[in-house]
């Protein structure tokens, strides 16, 4: 067996600088690199390739692990060191001066500032390296010229090279230190007092010295780009990870010790249970794995990083080994932690909102200090979402470089956005550190949650194709990639609790007329479940609601040609249940506190094992008593109280963690144990949609709020990392339950069509005429439905910059296939919209455009009244037009969208191929 390393090498060696040669041109070589790692070993760089992109860091000469570059491919025969801080010119690293100035005589050490060079002031940050006595040593200062950029070079910390250090400054003509101090920024010199340099008076002073300049530390170093950032040790940028030693020891110098290359993804099996993680094979990534450690404590640390060849994406964690005697208490460990060089501006976006409104995109600048975006909820929350984007000014939808980062989990999160004094920026994220303490045994392991980091240079669409696809390709469950969820009904909207079972047959069998595809049972069908204050935990079927039983209900469904599908929310328990009765201890609160318990539930401890196994065997009875193929799991409620009675005092830091450990591993049994069940994770709307739950679910219940105006919001921020299929987006009646709002058929069709399109309405109460409308539009689902959620989806028209307007098409370049809607939110009369130009088309192609959905309405230009029409109204005027690529990318489609709620939707396809 060839050794793992060596792999590697042979994957490098394959296509690697050396192999390189001049007969394979860039581009092919590219090709040839991506999701491939390409490995310097003398220089200690690495060069991680993506599709069409790079990730570069290399061992700095202390062991750091020093972040070059993230961009577009860079060739591997570009040396790239020179992006390294540690190669620069000036270095001053004051605190280990002032230090050697306290041990030695103080009139036999000056410190000398200045940087010779003059501009490169953010190497003068440098400062306060604690570890200068690991830093490579000093070049021969003899085999180089003189000049002013190498001054630093020259003034080595060797004793020995005092001699040097006086002939180079001589050279320099600098006779005294005001001299250096005038000619730029810092660097360091230990001199002897025998030169000619002549220092100040308050040099002289060792505490003088110290607190002016061993300040030094305070002013800090936070000028390196790193991988790994620790504190404690002169760098005041918020740390990529915060230990505590069994002596009270906070400092911890991570520092390189080896590496090695893995082809494929190897699984996460650290991780105290299982983690959700992105899928791959060998083909298709490689992965390096960079062992650090603490020199004197033994403490090991993996960064992993995993490179994918089909998309622009890197996929990071971290692993801690606890290979000391003694336990360790990790109280913050980031998955990813990226420092970017300035921009001019930095602009972070997430997504952001509330019940309802959920992830609204949120732009901001980012000024000197820290930005954080996190949930301390137990769930990522409806309020944040574990998604954070940088970019060189306000990020665009079509253009500029954008850097995208999402948590792979569904717990309580943090992105950090620290911006220090010289304008870099670290941008990390992971397992939010309030109220976070794991203490890690010897011999224990602890794995971080895992990282994406998705690079684009096309702006916010190009991003938002490379995690859609990403999540598609590599994170949704196998057998549900490149499936379209049947067409559903969910009995909430139509009967919330009162799901009996004639209700439900009657809402199936007018829904099967309609080619609705599956029924699903909502909240209301269990225990003694007639509002929300009751029965959770109860999971047995109420017989007075439903007597025939689930396996019947279910049969009957099956018997009009529909499949079946139930709500459950394993996660609460209601405190007038018997589940409660039985087991009161089984729920995260604090014993001697009265728990608030305002909806009557609480919260199950799922960080026990019993209540873990309980739920898997409580829900596998329930999922093997039917013919069920589709599980909505909820959960209603934020964790409050958060303490856990089943474990130590001392140990209570990791309760949230272990919380959502213990929902992974019931829901990972789950869906391994019933394959052929389809999940949708929702929490009270969409409180916890995230990459974590998508590894589970393919798709995630997106809002409470059904109202189509609202959505176009939320599904439009949804969309900036989430693909359309795992978008639950449903058809509601009007007026709607949550706003009031009233809006046409078609406008709630077009808006549910670029999602997982559902109904949530009573469909027994529509006219005959809506109903044969809406076999209509669900024909057109399942015929468009597969452009839309294999394709590229493009923000045509922004909602809220906009404002009244929004617009989304999707291309499935395969298929030469596109479908787009455009939706006018409030009229502006007498003012005409722009012409919507269309995105991601070949522009050499020829299209045909055909408006799918004509207009019923038209202006009465006799009387400027809005008046139903009885013949179709084309919005291009004819229903279908004929134009190149180029045409409708640049000239766009002038379509006349005239009274609030007006809506157009065309479908588009390349001419040349065949139907
Ligand atoms: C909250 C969900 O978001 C709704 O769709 C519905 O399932 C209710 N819970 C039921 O209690």
């Amino acid at each position: 067996m060839v050794p793992e390393a060596e792999q590697a090498t042979m994957v490098v060696d394959d296509v690697g600088p050396r192999n390189v040669g001049i007969e394979v041109s860039t581009e092919e070589r590219n090709v040839r690199l991506t999701g491939t790692v390409v490995v310097d070993e003398g220089a200690k760089l690495f060069r991680l390739y993506s599709k069409s992109s790079m990730y570069a860091f290399c061992v700095d000469p202390v062991g750091r692990i020093e972040h070059l570059y993230w961009g577009k491919a860079l060739p591997p025969t570009d040396e790239l060191t020179y992006l390294s801080f540690s190669q620069g010119p000036a270095k001053l690293q004051r605190a280990a001066v002032a230090k050697k100035y306290l041990r030695a005589k103080p009139s036999a050490t000056a410190l000398v500032s200045n940087d010779a060079s003059g501009s490169d002031t953010e190497r003068g940050n440098d400062l306060a390296d604690s570890d200068s006595s690991m830093d490579g040593g000093p070049p021969n200062c003899s085999e180089r010229a003189p000049s002013p950029q190498r001054v630093e070079s020259a003034l080595a910390e060797d004793d020995s090279s005092a001699g040097a250090h006086r002939d180079t400054i001589n050279a320099l003509g600098i006779n005294n230190l005001q001299d250096l101090l005038d000619a730029g920024s810092i660097f360091r010199a230990q001199i002897d007092t025998s030169t000619n340099i002549k220092c100040p008076l308050p040099w002289e002073n060792p505490r003088t010295f110290l607190g002016e300049w061993a300040g030094a530390a305070t002013f800090g170093k936070p000028a390196k780009l790193l991988e790994f950032g620790e504190g404690n040790t002169g760098d005041y940028r918020s740390p990529s990870f915060e230990l505590q030693f069994h002596d009270g020891g906070r400092v911890c110098p991570f520092r390189y010790r080896s590496h090695r290359v893995i082809p494929g993804k190897p699984s996460m099996k650290n991780a105290n249970g299982t983690l959700p993680e992105l899928h791959t094979n060998a083909k298709d990534a490689t992965t390096v794995v960079v062992t650090l450690v603490i020199e004197k404590s033994f403490l090991e640390c993996d960064l992993v990083y995993t490179v994918f060849s089909d998309i622009d994406a890197i996929a990071r964690r971290v692993v801690l080994r606890n290979t000391t005697i003694h336990p360790v208490l990790v109280e913050k460990l980031m998955s990813a932690t990226v420092d970017f060089h300035t921009f001019d501006s930095f602009f972070l976006t997430h997504l952001s909102g509330s019940w309802a409104n959920e992830r609204g995109i949120v732009s901001k600048e980012l000024s000197m200090g820290r930005v954080c975006i996190e949930s301390c909820r137990g769930t990522s929350s409806h309020q944040h979402n574990p998604f954070a984007a940088l970019s060189a000014g306000q990020p665009r939808e079509e253009d500029g470089e954008v850097y995208g980062m999402a948590l792979v989990y569904s717990g309580n999160f943090v992105a950090e956005a620290d911006m220090c004094e010289n304008g870099r920026v670290r941008l990390q994220m992971g397992i939010n550190p309030t109220n976070f303490e794991w203490e890690l045994q010897p011999n224990e392991i602890f794995e971080s949650p895992e990282c994406v980091l998705v690079f684009s240079d096309s702006g916010l669409t190009g991003m938002s194709h490379q995690f859609h696809n990403l999540f598609r390709n590599h994170l949704f469950p196998k057998q549900f990639q490149d499936t379209v969820c049947p067409v559903l009904i969910n009995t909430w909207e139509a009967m919330y609790f009162d799901t009996t079972y004639a209700n439900v047959m009657s809402l199936a069998k007018r829904a099967a007329k309609s080619g609705v595809e599956m029924l699903v049972v909502d909240d209301g069908w269990f225990g003694a479940r007639d509002d929300a204050t009751s029965s959770l935990g109860d999971w047995y079927v109420n017989n007075e609601k439903l007597p025939e039983g689930l396996a019947m209900l279910a049969k009957n469904i099956n018997d009009l040609g529909m499949h079946f599908g139930l709500w459950v929310e394993p996660e609460l328990v209601s405190q007038k249940s018997r589940l409660y009765q039985a087991h009161p201890d089984w729920i995260l609160h604090k014993p001697d506190i009265d728990k608030d318990s305002a909806d009557g539930d609480f919260v199950l401890d799922l960080t026990r094992t019993d209540v873990q196994k309980y739920l898997i065997e409580c829900m596998s009875s329930i999922f093997e008593s039917a013919n069920i193929e589709y599980v909505k799991w909820d959960m209603n409620s934020h964790i409050t109280e958060i303490y856990s009675d089943h474990v130590a005092p001392s140990a209570q830091g990791k309760v949230y963690h272990q919380y959502c450990m213990g929902l992974y591993r019931v829901l990972r049994t789950l869906t391994s144990r019933f394959p052929r069940i389809r999940f949708e994770t929702c929490c009270g709307g969409g409180g916890r949609f995230d990459a974590g739950m998508l590894h589970y679910s393919p798709q995630i219940w997106t809002s409470d709020n059904t109202d189509a105006t609202s959505r176009l919001f939320i599904q439009h921020g949804t969309s900036l990392l989430y693909p359309p299929s795992c978008i639950s987006a449903h058809i509601s009646s009007v007026p709607n339950h949550q706003t009031l709002r009233i809006s046409s058929f078609k406008y709630r069709f077009l808006v549910s069509l670029f999602g997982s399109l559902g109904l949530e309405l009573n469909i027994t109460t529509i006219e005959e005429e809506e109903c044969a409308e809406l076999s209509m539009y669900l024909q057109l689902y399942k015929a468009l439905s597969p452009i839309i959620h294999e394709g590229d989806f493009y923000r045509l028209w922004n909602p809220v910059e906009q404002k009244q307007r929004c617009a989304w098409m999707s291309y499935h370049q395969g298929r030469g296939e596109a479908v787009v809607a455009a939706f006018l939110l409030t009229s502006d009369p007498g003012h005409y919209l722009p012409r919507l130009r269309l995105k991601g088309l070949d522009p050499a192609a020829t299209y045909q455009v055909e408006e799918i959905i004509p207009s019923t309405a038209a202006h009465n230009v006799q009387t400027g009244r809005i008046e139903a029409c009885p013949a179709p109204i084309y919005k291009l005027g004819k229903k279908s037009i004929t134009a190149s690529g180029r045409t409708l990318m640049n000239a766009g489609l002038p379509i006349h969208l005239i009274y609030d709620g007006d809506t157009a939707a065309f479908y588009i396809r390349d001419s040349a191929r065949k139907m």
